[in-house]
Order: C-alpha cells, then structure tokens, then sequence
C-alpha cells in the first residue's frame, strides 16, 4: 500500500473542495504509474482514519473517481484502479527531471581519495589482473552444500536458535590461525571484518590523528597509502630492496622521529612481492620493542608459500602488544568471499568494534558459517594446499617463460609465495606505452598504477600469475614480448 498520508497534501485554505483535492491527487498518481491498473485502494475507513478526514469524504472522492472510470468498485473487494485503463509509465512525481540528475546544493569532501583506475576493458580476453585467486578451482560441491546448511543455521523458523554473532566462526578461525601462524592469541584477540582492507581502515582511523607521522615502504599498498593520506598522516617512505623495509633507515628515522604508525608486509610485499629477510625481522622487532610505534602487519597472503618452511608472521615474536596483525580470506576463496580479521589486544580491539558498528553492524554470518564448516571439515586447508601448487607451478613457468622470451628488457625476482609477481622494465621501455599497445593486441593488464602518474619511475607491474591458466600465462608474455620488440 503506498503511504498515502505523507502523499495526499491537503490545503484547507483552498477553494477547491477537499474531496475535489483528493480525487486529483489520486488520479495523478494513476496517471504517473505509481497506482497501476488493478491495484487495490485502501477502504474508506482506513482511508479516513490516515487523513483525519470524515469517511464520508473519503466516500465522495471514490464514487468521484467511480463516475470518471478512474476506479472500479467490486463487490465485497472494495475499490480497484480500472483495469482497463492504458498502460503508464512510473513518472517523478513532482518533477519531470530526477533530483539525481542535478548536482546538490550541499558541500561535502570532494577531494581525490584514491589516485588510481582499474582497467575495466574486459574486450580483450587475455587479463594480468595485480594477483587475485582462480576462483574456477574452488571446491565449488562444498561450498554449495555448506552455504545451504548455513542458510538454515542463520534464517530459521525457531527465533530462539538464530545464529546471531561471529562466534563460531571466530572460535573455527581461531584454531586455524594456531594451526598455520604460529600466533599466541586467545579468542578476545580476534576480531573479524568483511576484508582485509576493511581491518586496515577501522585500525588505521584509530590510530591516526591529522599530522600524525606514518612510516610505509616506498613503493607501498596503494590503497592503504590512500587512506592514510585521507586521515591526514605525513607520510614517511623507506625503500625496500631484495629483504624487504630497509630498517636501517627505519632506525634512523624513529631515533630523530615521533613515529605513530608503521604499515608493513613481511610477506610477498605489496607491490614488490619480496619476503622480509630474518635479520631485518628480527631488528624490526627490537625497533618496534624499543620505541613503541604502532604496527599493522598487513599479512593478506600468508596462506601462498610455495616453499615448506615460511617465516612466522612478525606477530609471532615478542612485540609488547604493538601489532595489529590483518588477514584476509579473500585471496584464499576469492573476492566474492569479503572475510578478513584482525589481531591484536582485547584493549584496542573494543575500540576497533565500536567504531565498526558506525560503518557495519554485524559481518556476513552466512558466508561465516560456510566459512567456518570449510575450516572444521578440513576442506579448508585441503584447498589451499591444492592451490598453492598449482600456484607454484603457475609461478614457475612465468618465470622459465620471462627468462626464455623478455630477458633482455626486464628485472624481476622470483617470489617466494603469494598470487603475483613485480615486473620491472628497463628505463628505457616505457611501460605505460607498452601496456596500451599490448591492449589493442588482445591483453590488458589491469592496473596500471605503478607505471603511469607519479609512479611511472617504478616502470612495473604486478603480473598476477595465480589466476591465469597456463596458455593464458604463455599468451600473454608473448603478446608482451611481441609489443616491446614492435616498439624498440
Ligand atoms: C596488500 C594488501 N592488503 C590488503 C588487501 C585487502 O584485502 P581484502 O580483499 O581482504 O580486503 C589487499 C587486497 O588486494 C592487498 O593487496
């Protein structure tokens, strides 16, 4: 039924009778489509009760309508709008523009909070995307038969036995981050989000205050380099080489420096995907133990290591509560799956869960308990285990194939895990160009953020080999290979 109280306007001053008034409103709204043919009308009686008008009134406007084949009156039914009547479109109802096609007359913040674009092309059938999963290698009959029990866990008949929280879920992650983290952590310490990037954001606007001084790598995540900048942070770049943040000049920093927060990726760093070396673990620990900055250990892809023997998150070790450690299980199961976590004091993670409920009140309980029954049948890690060989593999003839066809124009360093690979060129290609020509030639690489603007210097990209099949792979560095040679 529409809300006929707040659509019918009256004006008691006017010279038009009220019923008179009435009748126009509806058969504007007949005529605007928002009252269709057939469409019952409420009764006299409730009519009247919502407009504080006498039933008789009401009486008057319908046997109006009646008169003008506007309405029908059926009997026992009450009044319907005249089935016969032609067919009309819904319509504004006051304006002919929609107020949406204007631009507002409020003020709001319209700086640019992200400097980047995602090649959305999709006509080219060859894709690098920056390093996703191959979603087509899900256990797909699992995940099918396990969102249907949780259906029935989390909308059921009986009230009293609703799923209402992230407990089991969290209770199912927890056992499965002791299992492969080597993290000591007790279930307060554990506090999940639709995402990694989510984690970030709820710890970093906790964490910042405007001119606060945040030290990254440079290069460093462009998303979380956008958000620090929009909460205000003076942000501090150290470079990164072959072991990751060079935390010589971390330690040079912090002793001259008031440092509030260090972001860092030990693991298949973003972009550059190099894994942080021991020694400059281990000291970047003794820093963070001596001057207490603030640390997000950003760990989205800890569960792809192609050899046996990892390195443990830095949040393993001794840190005095200075780490918030963020996961993610978008890149195990796929983008569609917006599952992330946080680790980090009981102290720290009330505040991150009151500051959540302002952008999220709950988290996707029926992808949390598919999630947890994957994690508690063991399908779970059987999944990851399957895709970090083929992953491997999948790395490995990249590499044999960069090595084979574009030797002699690029650098790269083989990664140790993770969904893709950073690929520099010579100075002398430039990359932003050589992207544009392979793209009229049936590959597109997705992001292009490291090679054109401000950070056309890094001249690279990261080629996200996980999610591409092996001819894909071989296609697409042949189309590479073919663009540079046509164009140097
Ligand atoms: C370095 C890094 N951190 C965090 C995220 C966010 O992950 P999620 O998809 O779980 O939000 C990404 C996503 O690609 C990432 O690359």
């Amino acid at each position: 039924m529409l809300p006929y109280k707040n659509l019918i306007i009256i004006d008691k001053n006017s010279e038009v009778p009220i019923y008179k008034q009435i009748s126009l409103q509806f058969i504007d709204l007949i005529q605007e489509g928002k009252l269709l043919p057939g469409s019952k009308l409420p009764s006299t009686r409730s009519l009247a009760l919502d407009l504080h008008l006498h039933r008789k009134t009401i009486m008057a406007v319908y046997e109006t309508l009646v008169s003008e084949d506007w309405i029908d009156s059926q009997p026992r039914k009450g009044y319907i709008v005249s089935p016969n009547l032609p067919v009309v479109r819904p319509r504004s109802y006051h304006k002919k523009i929609s107020p949406f096609s204007t631009k507002g007359k409020f003020d709001f913040d319209r700086r640019e909070i992200i400097h980047f674009t995602f090649n959305t092309d999709s006509k080219n059938n060859i894709i690098i995307d920056d390093g996703f999963p191959d979603t087509s290698l899900l256990p797909f009959t699992t995940i099918n038969k396990e969102f249907r029990k949780s259906l029935d866990k989390v909308i059921t008949k009986d009230n009293s036995k609703y799923v209402l929280d992230s407990a089991g879920f969290k209770n199912s992650l927890q056992t499965f981050l002791n299992q492969t983290r080597g993290i000591d952590f007790s279930f307060e310490n554990l506090f999940i989000t639709r995402g990694g990037q989510m984690a970030i954001y709820l710890a970093a606007s906790l964490i910042i205050k405007p001119g606060d001084k945040v030290v990254v790598t440079d290069p460093s995540y462009f998303i979380a380099d956008a958000l620090f900048e929009k909460l205000g942070a003076d942000i501090i770049r150290v470079p990164v080489d072959d072991q990751g943040m060079r935390t010589d000049i971390l330690e040079d920093i912090l002793k001259k420096q008031n440092i509030k927060l260090i972001y860092v990726i030990p693991h298949h760093h973003h972009p550059t995907t190099v894994t942080m070396s021991v020694e400059r673990r281990n000291h970047l620990l003794e820093l963070i133990n001596i001057y207490n900055p603030a640390v997000i250990e950003d760990d989205y892809d800890y569960d792809f290591q192609f050899k046996y023997d990892p390195y443990l998150p830095l949040a393993s070790g001794d840190h005095n509560g200075n780490i918030i450690y963020i996961g993610s299980l978008t890149k195990v199961l796929g983008t569609p799956f917006r599952l992330g976590y946080m680790i980090a004091t009981e102290e720290f993670l009330a505040a991150v869960s009151k500051l959540r409920i302002l952008i999220d009140l709950k988290g996707d309980l029926i992808i949390e308990q598919t999630v947890a029954a994957m994690i508690n049948s063991g399908d779970l890690a059987r999944h990851i285990q399957k895709t970090n060989k083929i992953y491997s593999q999948r790395c490995d003839l990249l590499c044999n194939l960069l090595n084979e066809e574009l030797n002699d124009y690029i650098n790269y360093s083989k990664p140790s895990g993770g969904l893709a690979l950073w690929l520099t060129f010579k100075p002398k290609y430039e990359l932003s160009k050589i992207i544009k020509h392979t793209h009229e030639n049936g590959l597109s690489v997705k992001s292009n953020f490291y090679c054109t603007g401000k950070n056309a210097h890094y001249n690279s990209f990261r080629f996200g080999f996980a999610s591409m099949e092996e001819k894909k792979i071989r296609d697409a560095v042949h189309i590479l290979k073919n663009s540079v040679k046509k164009m140097y």
